[in-house]
């Protein structure tokens, strides 16, 4: 695979990219460089019409940079025994067991586990089984959505410092060993802030998580709300929205801390199955030197 083989077509003007030429199961060091520099960029890459093994997807991603592995299904196993570095994304009931995470309902906005003190960066989504309506993604540009607040706003959100929700998944389940929350500022988990900026694009951009539960420490829980409500209104604007409506197949890569992501529900009659791998952080921001060579 060289550099001119692919070609890069804007989903939107402010930020996705479908990669054309591109088949992520003969990649070599340079394009996997070429793919980070195009995430930094767009935030969002779709390639399409990919055929990957478990071994590949894994390979690809650890190229990229260290993996993150899921949490285990609640009978305490990995939902993909042989490679417990993906997250199975699924409605589908294998022996009466979930087969993956999630279910086939709604999956509000959200940044995948920010609740953690240090969420992973990018995520990477292979579509295997897909219904033939819903269960669309969505993603929201969290640069467009700090840069376009009031001078005002962007003031009053400094050193302003938010709990990320750790009790719940993005569908809504309690997660197990979690009681349910009555007062949102003993939400359990991650406190981020509000505004971060990319350590390499230098650019800032709303750092939300999601909204169930969430609370901006130091305020009353009505001016928290009041707050929270405002920018979560702004950020899921339609103007910084891309939608993909998914085909077996189809690769959705995306930057974790820059963008905010859903999904619509779907038929749970229908099957719907996505193998998932999380990058904590690239090798090029841990081994800078090593990247670079
Ligand atoms: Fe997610």
């Amino acid at each position: 695979m060289t550099e001119t083989a692919i070609s890069v077509e804007p989903i939107s003007p402010l930020f996705g990219a479908e990669i054309l030429g591109l088949n992520l199961s003969d990649t070599d060091d340079g394009t996997i460089g070429q793919l980070e520099h195009l995430l930094l960029r767009h935030r969002v890459l779709l390639l399409r019409g990919q055929s990957l093994t478990d071994e590949q997807l894994v390979c690809i991603s650890a190229k990229l940079g260290q993996l993150d592995i899921p949490a285990p299904n609640p009978h305490g196993e990995p939902f993909h025994k042989a490679h417990p570095e993906i997250n199975v994304i699924s409605n589908i009931m294998e022996n009466d067991k979930p087969a993956g995470n999630l279910g086939a309902g709604e999956a509000v906005w959200h940044a995948d586990m920010t609740y953690q003190d240090s969420p992973p960066h990018a995520a990477i989504l292979y579509a295997l089984e897909v219904p033939e309506e819903g269960g669309n993604t969505y993603f929201a540009d969290m640069y467009a959505a700090y840069e376009t607040l009031s001078a005002d706003m962007k003031f009053k959100l400094e050193g302003k410092i938010a709990i990320h929700d750790a009790s719940h998944n993005s569908a809504g389940m309690r997660r197990k060993g979690y009681d349910d929350v009555t007062d949102v500022r003993e939400t359990p988990g991650a406190r981020h802030p509000l505004a971060r900026t990319d350590a390499k694009t230098g650019r800032m951009a709303l750092f939300l998580g999601r909204r169930p539960r969430s609370y901006i420490c130091g305020l009353s829980v009505e001016e928290s709300d009041a707050l929270l409500d405002e920018l979560w209104a702004h950020a899921a604007k339609p103007e910084f929205v891309i939608g993909h409506c998914w085909q077996r197949g189809d690769v959705l890569m995306w930057s974790n801390l820059e963008v905010l992501h859903r999904r619509d529900s779907f038929d749970n009659n229908a099957r719907r199955k996505m193998h998932r791998t999380q990058i904590r952080s690239f090798w090029s921001e841990t081994k800078p030197a090593e990247s670079a060579a």
